[in-house]
Formats: C-alpha cells, sequence, structure tokens
C-alpha cells in the first residue's frame, strides 16, 4: 500500500511560533517532539503502571470507539476476485483521557473520553490542557465521548490501536462533511430544475411554487429551500470493516465516509438502532425487537 501520497503536507507553526526567532521555533519545535515521544513511550511499558482489570465481553455490553483520520479511498479485492471500494482510517494518537462515570455523564451510561491526532499544546486552551495533562499524553486534536458499560472502562492514559476493531465487525462513523457553502435547491435537494427554452426567462434553477395556497396559508416546517449545504455533523451507519493494518493502524471500511480527507472522525461499534447490516445468509431483522420496527423516526 503506498498510504504516502494520501497524506497532505500540513503546516506545522502555530500563529504563536510566528513570533519566535528561528532559533527558538527549532527548539521549541524538538523538544515537543521529544516530550510527546517520552509521554508516549511511558504509556506503552506494561510495567509502568497496571491497566485496570479486564472483564469479557457479554452481550448488551458497550465497547469504547476509536478517534481515526481519513486518508481516503482505494480498492480492496476478496479472494473471489469481488472489488469493494474502502475508505483508510488511520488511527493516528487515539488515547483514552479521561473516564466518565454515570451520574458524570448522561445518568445512563459510564462514558469513556477518547482523544485522537496530537496537536500543539498553543492550539488547546488551558483549561483543556487540564485533562491532558492528568491523563499524561499530548494534547489531541479532537476529543470525543464514547459511552460504554461499566464492564468496558479503561484506564486513562491507555492507547487505542486499530486493532480494536476486526475485519468483519460492523462500525459507524460520524464527521462533519465537506461544507459546500449557500447553494441552490437543485444541488441541495436535487430538484429537476425548470426548462431551458419554452419561454422561461431566468428561472432555469429557481424552486418555482411552493405549495400550500390560500388554506394552510403558511410554508410547512422542513420545506426543502436553499440555504447552507455540509458543514454538519453525519454518521455513517453500518459499514464492514474489510482489513485492519496493525502495523500502520489503519482501518479500511466499507464505502464512503462523511468528511474530507485528513479530517478526524469517531469510529463506533456498530448497533442495530438505525439500520441492518448486510449480512449474507442472515436474516438480521427476526433478531430484532418487533416493537423497535414500529416506531419511524429518527428517535426510533
Ligand atoms: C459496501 O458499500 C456499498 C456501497 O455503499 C454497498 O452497496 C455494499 O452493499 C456494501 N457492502 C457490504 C458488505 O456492506
Amino acid at each position: 500500500q503506498n498510504l504516502v501520497c494520501c497524506v497532505r503536507t500540513v503546516k506545522t507553526t502555530t500563529f504563536f511560533e510566528e513570533h519566535l526567532t528561528e532559533d527558538n521555533q527549532e527548539y521549541m519545535r524538538k523538544t515537543m517532539a521529544e516530550e510527546y515521544r517520552r509521554q508516549t513511550a511511558e504509556k506503552l511499558n506494561p510495567l509502568k503502571d497496571e491497566p485496570w482489570e479486564r472483564h469479557e465481553w457479554t452481550e448488551g455490553s458497550r465497547r469504547v470507539g476509536l478517534v481515526a483520520v481519513k486518508l481516503g479511498m482505494a480498492p480492496v479485492w476478496t479472494k473471489t476476485g469481488e472489488r469493494h471500494v474502502v475508505t483508510m482510517l488511520q488511527v493516528q494518537d487515539c488515547h483514552v483521557l479521561k473516564c466518565l462515570s454515570k451520574e458524570e455523564h448522561d445518568g445512563r451510561t459510564a462514558a469513556l473520553v477518547v482523544g485522537g491526532k496530537n496537536v500543539s499544546p498553543f492550539q488547546r486552551s488551558e483549561q483543556s490542557m487540564d485533562m491532558f495533562r492528568t491523563a499524561g499524553v499530548p494534547p489531541k486534536q479532537k476529543v470525543s465521548v464514547f459511552g460504554v458499560s461499566d464492564n468496558a472502562l479503561i484506564k486513562p492514559g491507555t492507547p487505542l490501536y486499530a486493532a480494536h476493531f476486526r475485519p468483519g465487525q460492523y462500525v459507524d462513523i460520524t464527521a462533519k462533511s465537506i461544507g459546500k457553502g449557500f447553494q441552490g435547491v437543485m444541488k441541495r435537494w436535487g430538484f429537476k430544475g425548470q426548462p431551458a427554452t419554452h419561454g422561461q426567462t431566468k428561472t432555469h434553477r429557481r424552486p418555482g411554487a411552493s405549495g400550500p395556497g390560500g388554506d394552510p396559508a403558511k410554508v410547512f416546517k422542513g420545506k426543502k429551500m436553499p440555504g447552507q449545504m455540509g458543514n454538519v455533523y453525519v454518521t455513517a451507519y453500518g459499514l464492514k470493516v474489510w482489513r485492519v493494518n496493525t502495523k500502520h493502524n489503519v482501518l479500511y471500511v466499507n464505502g464512503s465516509v462523511p468528511g474530507h480527507r485528513n479530517c478526524v472522525l469517531k469510529v463506533k461499534t456498530h448497533t442495530h438502532k438505525h439500520t441492518f447490516p448486510r449480512v449474507e445468509g442472515v436474516s438480521v431483522k427476526s433478531k430484532v425487537n418487533p416493537g423497535a420496527l414500529a416506531s419511524p423516526g429518527r428517535d426510533g
């Protein structure tokens, strides 16, 4: 795999560094890199301090997820010659930062705060730096909270790797979609537009009449209209993990995921709540409580 070509070079200076002299910049960068390496290496030493007790997976337990970086897309082929398109997600410097008790989180489950991708400490507020210092890990670009069951709690400071997921597992991926700006109805909602000819003047890509007349005398909420498109959090549900590269910590998930290249996203185990994974020869619907299917809409 030629992963190198997918990684965009990023600007390493922060705006704080721009006020430093060349020598000081160099020094800061070197010491910071050393400090980060030291912190990460310390965590890798199994004798340094004991991890929390491990529990068996049981029906209904909820594991923590990962924070990963989207590298880009590539094809993979199975042994039978089928071609699948996958998205490569790299798990970079993903650490557990904090453990929230049931009361601190939402009153229903305990939670783990997980961060991914190291950044310059200048980019984080003093308030959030506290959390990183307590966990003894470098500051992170993205911090996510994952609800977990009590038997899946992990000690803060523990690194997480791509091997957290296995090939064949299904995952849900949440990320901020690519922002498209303020768009018209054709691009935003796929409206047909209006004819090019037959007397149309300046109404080719416009929405046309919006429906209700004198009786409701209002525009119903949710009417498809022009507006901001993209740049919102979107979740892709039930994506199969085709392959896991434990050396470079890359997850290969089926199909596309929201977000631009190099964006930092949240990967968690798929729950059967929103959609059913496509499993050959198994009727997944039969496993699900029929009551759960009766309630439509987002909350269902
Ligand atoms: C993979 O994704 C494609 C496109 O999103 C979909 O058609 C296909 O069924 C998926 N395959 C699996 C095994 O989930």
